[in-house]
């Protein structure tokens, strides 16, 4: 059985104050909610980590960071590596979200660069799949989603696979209050496990835990997670307010 996962991506909002006080009321609401039947993450910006892991202390919430880069150390102006993030408290890290990929215009290379650094640090890396409206409407998703799942995980061997989480994020769907329906969803995240069948292994492929993101909230929430598929879901915009993101943590339940 895989444990539910749900992890909020805080994105570039937040600040020195708001986001210790954000962390704080999900700790405290989440043992209430779910105790420990769900794998709980939030992703604070950067500069907002080491303030964010002192509220989040021992609890069962994690840590995540929005993004990582793949070199060790040096030159690389900017950038913040595994061993950073891992010296911050992070225990996840998010590769290859649409808005790295679409905004900054991260390669599927780049991506699996990142995912590979991530692993090696020690870090569970959170790698986001998911098409444009126009490729869906160009009954492209199927292509994009396998193209971005196995260029993501090139090179890594089914051990290091094991560490990752997938998120299927139809970009049409993220921060647009359109929400992917859970039939549309199902069929995604049922490609991607039949994927991670064929690249790896059956058991393998059981275990990998695949979240949906894309204007999740706690009225869509339940259904989502009610896919056979569907493990869990990456919270953009209802994970900045405690008690939506609470509301969807007791939906995993
Ligand atoms: P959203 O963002 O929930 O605001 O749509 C999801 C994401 O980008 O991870």
């Amino acid at each position: 059985m895989r444990k539910p996962f749900v992890a909020g991506n805080w994105k570039m909002n937040t600040d020195s104050h708001s986001s210790v006080e954000l962390a704080e009321g999900i700790v405290s609401g989440s043992l209430e909610v779910a105790g420990k039947s769900v794998t709980v993450a939030i992703c604070p910006p950067f500069v907002y980590l080491q303030a964010v892991v002192k509220a989040v202390g021992n609890s069962n919430v994690a840590l995540g960071a929005q993004d990582i880069y793949f070199e060790g150390n040096g030159a690389f102006t900017g950038e913040i590596s595994a061993s950073m993030l891992k010296d911050s408290g992070c225990v996840y890290a998010i590769c290859g979200h649409s808005e790295r990929r679409h905004v900054i215009g991260e390669t599927d290379e780049l991506i699996n660069k990142k995912v590979a650094a991530a692993i090696a640090g020690g870090l569970l890396p959170i790698l986001c799949v998911g098409e444009l409206l126009s490729e869906r409407q160009a009954s492209q998703t199927n292509d994009v989603v396998t193209r971005q799942l196995k260029e993501g995980l090139a090179g890594l061997s089914a051990e290091k696979v094991s560490a990752v989480t997938i998120a299927y994020e139809p970009v049409w769907a993220i921060g647009t209050g359109l929400t992917a329906t859970p039939d549309q969803a199902q069929q995604v995240h049922e490609l991607i496990r039949k994927l991670l069948s064929e690249m790896y292994d059956d058991e393998l492929a059981q275990e990998i835990r695949i979240q949906y993101g894309g204007s999740a909230k706690p009225s869509n929430a339940a259904e989502l997670m009610g896919q056979p598929d569907i493990d869990g879901l990456l919270v953009g915009g209802a994970s900045l307010k405690t008690e939506d993101f609470l509301a969807i943590i007791k939906a995993a339940v």
